[in-house]
């Protein structure tokens, strides 16, 4: 396995849709070693998900996973590592949270956005198996962030107050306590 290099904001790679992936490719090797690679790098980086655009690919593969004491995201409730190929959102209503996000692809900056509460995932597992979840709060979250990837969208474009825009180190100073408060009761209105 390979820890890959994370690209960043302005590679055009980040603003393209990737591509589906056919189910004779999901079982190759060379796909398979992909998603493994995917994964290492995601948990190398503390990432709560890693979406093949990020490492400079355009298959339609991201991976979510939110291990306990995540040091990047420590209000995130954790989440089983889940495979997703050719994953499609469909929020369960309209209603939505607002919440601070940030990217590995967008080097120490954070902003705050709204995210659907409650989404069905639709997705092919890396055995090639069709499975459904339904996620909520900022596990929902997290799964529309990684989607979002994949649609060659970023946090960025979604932060609808340029003002909320902050460093790690000033979200820390300023923003990181009553924000903790409010994911706290995210997951409480919503779950996990
Ligand atoms: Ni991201």
């Amino acid at each position: 396995m390979t820890v890959l290099p994370i690209t960043t904001v302005g590679d055009p790679v980040l603003r393209r849709r990737a591509r589906e992936v056919s189910e004779d490719e999901l079982a190759s090797s060379d796909v398979q070693a992909f998603i493994d690679d995917l994964v290492q790098t995601k948990r190398a980086a503390n990432g709560a998900g890693l979406a093949a655009n990020q490492v400079g690919d355009l298959r339609r593969i991201a991976v979510v996973e939110v291990e306990p004491g995540n040091p990047r995201y420590p209000y995130k409730p954790p989440f089983p590592l889940t495979v997703l190929i050719n994953p499609e959102l469909e929020p369960l209503s309209d209603e939505t949270f607002e919440v601070n996000e940030g990217c590995l692809s967008v080097p120490d900056l954070r902003g705050a956005l709204s995210r659907y509460a409650a989404v069905r995932v639709r997705f092919l597992d890396r055995d090639g198996e069709r499975s459904e979840l339904v996620v909520r709060g900022l596990s929902a979250g997290t799964f529309q962030h990684e989607v979002d990837h994949l649609d060659g969208v970023l946090f960025l474009d979604r932060v609808t107050d340029p003002a909320t825009f902050t460093t790690w180190e000033q979200f820390d100073r300023f923003g990181r306590e009553e924000f903790e408060a409010q994911a706290r009761q995210i997951v409480e209105r919503f779950g996990a």
